[in-house]
């Protein structure tokens, strides 16, 4: 019935559901309602896909059910599938298939113009060079005792052999691309915040100068300023980089924001896929429906509309 808008332990402003949407007063709480205004209209695809994932089908070791069935979708450069789906329906491990953490019964990641070997151990270094990864957690993704420059220095090392004088002048230009300034270098994971976090696993990853980068759940620890402002970078470095993005989301607003096409995954296969603009027209699928539903929206009666609609189906049944 009533908002209260927090701030650093401080309120903000404390109103009416209505007042709060609609009317908020404090510029802070229109920068939280505005959020994911992003305007991203989908590119069409210019060039030859950087991936290709051909039927592909996995399961884990010890289990006797394929939790992958016959997966295909495409990633052009510069561009960015996003692939959503209920908890459990396969995201992550079409991302473990492709980054060769788990190898595929059967079909193949055709990568950048050559088949990808199905086991990331033998994979050369070119390859685990252009294919990087950026984890929801960003706090579990980097070793709590090297400061920011060290973390950021190590692809430089391992992909281009840059020491001394060379490394730091490329770590200044990263954490210049990720919008924090020179003090960083030396702080530790545990002095930054979330999303400044997110943002050097981000440097981490563009230091290997990718050609795709695989990024699950990124922005879903963030509240959803800070996550909007990880979306906006990511973006404007796509545009400098040419790097494209395979990004699984729960998030629809996140697609809205960010995708150029869209999979829309279910118990392993892929149910639907196409361009942005296609996947969220009706006439959906009912899987579809839902998930698109079952995304809470920032407006006055949004819950009493989709339970109204749902019971309309059911009616209809
Ligand atoms: N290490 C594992 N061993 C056995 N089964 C697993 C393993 N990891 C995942 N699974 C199963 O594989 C299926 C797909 O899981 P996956 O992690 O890919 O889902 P997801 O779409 O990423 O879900 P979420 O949105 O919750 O992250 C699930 O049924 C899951 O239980
Ligand atoms: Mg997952």
């Amino acid at each position: 019935d009533d908002i209260m808008v927090l701030k650093m332990g401080e309120m903000v402003e404390y109103g009416s559901v209505d007042q709060i949407i609609n009317a908020p007063q404090e510029e802070y709480t229109r920068a939280l309602v505005s959020v994911r205004s992003i305007d991203h209209e989908e590119k069409q695809p210019t060039s030859e896909p950087v991936l290709i994932c051909e039927n592909i089908t996995a399961r884990y070791k010890g289990t006797k059910f394929d939790v992958l069935k016959n997966v295909n979708v495409e990633v052009h450069p510069g561009q960015t599938l996003a692939v959503v789906g209920e908890s459990g329906s396969g995201k992550s491990t079409l991302a473990r298939v492709i980054t060769g953490l788990l190898p595929q019964r059967e079909g193949r990641v055709h990568f950048a113009g050559r088949d990808l070997n199905p086991v990331m151990r033998t994979r050369p270094r070119e390859d685990l060079r252009e294919l990087q990864m950026i984890y929801q957690m960003a706090d579990t993704a980097m070793n709590p005792r090297q400061t920011v420059g060290t973390i950021i220095g190590r692809p430089l090392e391992f992909y281009f052999g840059l020491r001394g004088a060379e490394k730091q002048k490329r770590i200044q230009e990263l954490l210049d691309e990720i919008e924090l300034g020179k003090g960083f270098q030396d702080r530790y994971p545990a002095e930054l915040s979330g999303g400044q976090k997110q943002r050097v696993c981000i440097a981490r990853a563009l230091a290997a100068k990718p050609k795709l980068i695989i990024c699950d759940e990124v922005t879903s620890a963030l509240d959803p300023l800070v996550a909007d402002g990880i979306l906006k970078l990511l973006l404007d470095l796509q545009k400098i980089e040419n790097v494209a993005y395979l990004f699984i989301t729960h998030d629809l607003a996140t697609v809205r924001a960010i995708a150029d096409s869209i999979a829309v995954m279910y118990q392993g296969e892929v149910v639907r896929y196409g361009t942005k603009t296609e996947v969220l027209s009706p006439p959906f699928d009912d899987y579809t429906d839902l998930l698109l539903s079952s995304v809470p929206e920032m407006k006055l009666g949004w819950l009493e509309e989709v339970i109204a609609n749902r019971k309309m189906e059911s009616a209809g049944n």
